[in-house]
């Protein structure tokens, strides 16, 4: 059946703080993994599950997402004298993207920047993509996320179970399974691992209804003084069933240092230009440590 959700929302206007200094004048969003720009595992993980428009949240210093969604005529005309037509092809498939940038004035917080996108989303349901949080390729998070929609016409909220001792940086939900997915009955952001409802994390995959902006105007600012989206869901799902996905494949926190490099290991043993001699070295420095 084909999916009704044809619009993601991606913020990307946060600081980065946790990347800085490369985030001092450069978007957390654009780091590589490999070859590729976070924010690009993010469109192709939507594209792949038939989102066709995008709404994309930027701030102050994030000019080269836009950049990185435009066309490069110069490097295009290059690459097309030199023959190079894998890599054209490969930079081509940006350009044709429908994308639109709206920028979030200050970091009020996610909630904040999703709101941004309100006049922008019409009365239809949508996707929500964090991209420094990288879902193995392989595995159809969205995909799954996207088919309970379908089923409940309610919003879905992807989980992962986490350690008790981190789940004072997530939002944690409160919740029972029901035929293989969670009905959430509750929700908390960064609660003290001794007040926390459950370990079930809330990972940056969303479908929202269009309903939710009508919570997220009514929000003040909760953890760490943001406009927290948990807020709002907490609020909405007091008035509607709101679900959650537990996640049953990898994912890595790419705005994290170690959960990049991480990302970057395994991403490159994956990668057949790469493996090879990445695992070799890997074997020879495995032996010294
Ligand atoms: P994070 O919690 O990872 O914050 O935001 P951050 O600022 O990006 O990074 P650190 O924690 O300072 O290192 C989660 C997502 O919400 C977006 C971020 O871009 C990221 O995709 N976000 C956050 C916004 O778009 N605007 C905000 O005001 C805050």
């Amino acid at each position: 059946m084909e999916s009704s959700i044809k619009k993601a929302v991606l913020p990307a206007a946060g600081l980065g703080t946790r990347f800085l200094p490369a985030t001092k004048a450069s978007p957390k969003e654009m780091l590589p993994i490999v070859d590729k720009p976070l924010i690009q595992y993010a469109v192709e993980e939507a594209m792949a599950c038939g989102i066709e428009d995008f709404v994309m949240i930027t701030g102050k210093n994030k000019r080269a997402l836009e950049d990185h969604f435009d066309v490069a005529y110069r490097l295009e005309e290059k690459l097309r004298s030199s023959g190079k037509d894998s890599l054209l092809e490969e930079i081509n498939k940006l350009n044709h993207l429908n994308i639109a940038f709206i920028r979030q004035k200050s970091p009020l917080g996610l909630g904040h920047a999703i709101l941004c996108a309100k006049p922008f989303m019409g009365d239809e349901p949508f996707a929500v993509i964090l991209s420094d949080d990288i879902i193995d390729p392989d595995y159809p998070l969205l995909k799954e996320m996207t088919s309970i929609y379908e089923k409940f016409k309610a919003p879905v909220i992807a989980l992962e179970e986490v350690p008790q001792s981190e789940v004072d940086r997530y939002g944690i939900i409160e919740g029972k399974l029901e035929g293989g997915v969670y009905k959430i009955s509750d929700m908390v952001e960064k609660p003290s691992p001794d007040k926390a409802p459950s370990n079930l994390a809330i990972i940056g995959r969303y479908i929202l209804t269009p309903d939710v902006f009508e919570y997220l105007e009514n929000q003040k600012p909760g953890a760490g003084g943001e406009i927290q989206l948990t807020d709002a869901l907490k609020d909405l799902v007091k008035k509607r069933p709101i679900y959650g996905l537990l996640m049953n494949g990898k994912r890595y926190d790419a705005g994290d240092k170690l959960g990049y490099l991480k990302a970057t290991v395994d991403f490159a043993l994956k990668s057949p230009e790469l493996a090879e001699g990445f695992k070799e070295f890997l074997f020879k420095k495995a032996k010294t440590l």
